[in-house]
């Protein structure tokens, strides 16, 4: 028999571009199609991914050094994928995850300035070289979605506007390599302008997420 194959949805994009909100819309979608869904996001994702994250995202928590920030975020991955993401593929589900190892390469690679090819080393080396079947790239200009994310962290309760703080060319670095990476990966990754209100923003991911499914699935 052929073991059941999910599928490994993920949404990237920079601070404020909407990607918990479309990934709620497309968990609801596929789960009233019919479709077992798991949503999940990073950093977290698991109990020791929870904790990694209170520390790495806290802006008091500023005292990571950059090479400490990137093996944080791969430890809080590798417990994840392990622990969660594969047994869910493995048991047919269609796993929707809020950031990845593009965030890193974003983030960690372009944003502050730490080489691709260790971030791929690792991820290569300790997290199975696990990559999405799909990216959702949600692209907001930087200033659009920094103001976006700032507004929403002042109403919070949570403490996790470390990256919020940086200035703005982080910011769009963090942009321009998500941009890349899809340019690198065109046939796996859908690129949805998240500059709109975000009801319409919802529905073109809901809509292009569907149409991919139906094809992924039906061709196996
Ligand atoms: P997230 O909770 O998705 O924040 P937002 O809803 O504001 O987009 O992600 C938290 C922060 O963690 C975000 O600023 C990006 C950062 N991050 C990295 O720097 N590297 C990583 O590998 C991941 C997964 C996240």
């Amino acid at each position: 028999m052929v073991p059941p194959r999910g599928r490994f949805i993920v949404f990237e994009g920079g601070d404020g571009a909407g990607k918990g909100s479309a990934l709620a819309a497309a968990a609801e979608a596929l789960a009233a199609d019919g479709l077992d869904v798991l949503s999940t996001r990073e950093p977290g994702g698991t109990a020791e991914g929870l904790e990694l994250r209170s520390l790495l995202l806290s802006a008091a928590g500023s005292v990571w050094d950059q090479g400490s920030e990137l093996l944080l975020m791969t430890a809080a991955r590798v417990q994840h994928v392990k622990r969660v993401i594969r047994p869910a593929l493995a048991a047919g589900k269609i796993v929707l995850c809020d950031r990845f190892v593009g965030s890193t390469i974003a983030y960690q690679g372009s944003g502050r300035g730490l080489p691709h090819s260790l971030i791929r080393d690792l991820h290569r080396i300790f997290v199975d070289d696990v990559w999405p079947d799909l990216t959702v790239l949600l692209d907001v200009d930087a200033a659009t979605g920094l103001g976006r994310s700032r507004r929403r962290l002042a109403g919070a309760e949570a403490d996790e506007g470390r990256f919020e703080a940086l200035d703005l060319s982080f910011h769009e670095r963090v942009r321009a390599s998500f941009l890349e990476q899809a340019a690198d990966a065109p046939d796996a990754t859908i690129v949805i302008d998240a500059t709109g209100p975000l009801d319409s923003v919802r529905r073109d991911v809901v809509s292009e997420i569907r149409a991919w499914l139906s094809a992924s699935l039906t061709t196996g």
